[in-house]
């Protein structure tokens, strides 16, 4: 172990880099500064510059749910914008690098989208984006200002759930229901997207124009391949959307396996 009494110079490095931290012009060598100190003073100076830049951020991200009532546009780098989510509009003055995920759950709310990863690779975030499926953690707020956003909140209409959100439901397609908002979001962009014949990577073949596409199975679980359930609903998921996409009633697999057993004993 370093024993306490024992000056350690500071190397020339150390001495410039101290200097230009505190502002200092006195020669360090005269000051007789050892290394513990010197790491002291570093440390001081790191951690006023983390708590400056924590206090903004908090700052930005405080929760104001009646508009921007006590921000001080003054103090931050801060920027107006006004977001249509669920067919509201809304003015907020955000930082620019505040994600629409934030702006969803932090300033508007609206806590359906979920932060997994907030990496873009889980899902859970995904919102809808003029129809189109977007991962909210990837995308600033400022970039959809102008776009249609729909979240979890704004599918079901009067009081009735959307088709897909049933078709859950009936399908047991969650457990701990983490990701599904962002699979039921995922659920439905899919459908259009099959509607507009948009290929996928399973799709056999990409250049026939068939007008929409028939999602098998495969189809399904390679376009919700970017939705991660980590309580592994997959076979109810798939299940509840092909049932949609159908339009026909899907049986679940355990059900026939009951079924089948049932006939066994008989
Ligand atoms: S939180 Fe956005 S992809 Fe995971
Ligand atoms: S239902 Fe728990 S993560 Fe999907």
């Amino acid at each position: 172990m370093e024993d306490e009494s024992q000056e350690i110079e500071l190397t020339e490095d150390e001495k410039d880099l101290l200097k230009e931290l505190l502002n200092e012009s006195a020669e360090l060598s005269n000051l007789g500064e050892s290394r513990r100190k010197f790491l002291k003073n570093v440390s001081t100076v790191s951690a006023a510059i983390l708590a400056t830049q924590l206090l903004a951020e908090q700052k930005l991200l405080a929760f104001e749910p009646s508009g921007n009532a006590g921000f001080d546009v003054n103090q931050v780098d801060a920027m107006s914008i006004k977001l249509r989510v669920n067919g509201v509009e809304k003015a907020l003055q955000i930082e620019p690098r505040v994600t629409l995920l934030d702006a969803l759950r932090e300033r508007l709310e609206l806590t359906g989208s979920k932060k997994g990863c907030d990496h873009g690779q889980c899902g859970a975030c995904t919102v809808l984006v003029d129809g189109r499926r977007t991962l909210s953690c990837l995308t600033l707020a400022a970039q959809v200002e102008g776009s249609e956003i729909t979240t979890i909140e704004g599918l079901a209409k009067g009081g009735e759930l959307h088709p897909v959100q049933a078709a859950f439901i009936k399908h047991d397609g969650f457990q701990c229901g983490f990701c599904t908002p962002g699979q039921i979001c995922s659920a439905v962009a899919l459908m259009n997207e099959a509607k507009n014949g948009e290929a996928s990577y399973v799709t056999a073949d990409v250049r026939a124009k068939s007008g929409s596409v028939k999602l098998s199975d495969d189809e399904i679980r390679e376009r919700m391949s970017g939705n991660i359930c980590r309580c592994g609903a997959y076979p109810n998921i798939v299940a509840a959307i092909r049932e949609v996409h159908s339009g026909k009633a899907v049986v679940q697999n355990w059900d026939i396996v009951i079924k089948e057993k049932a006939n066994e004993a008989v």
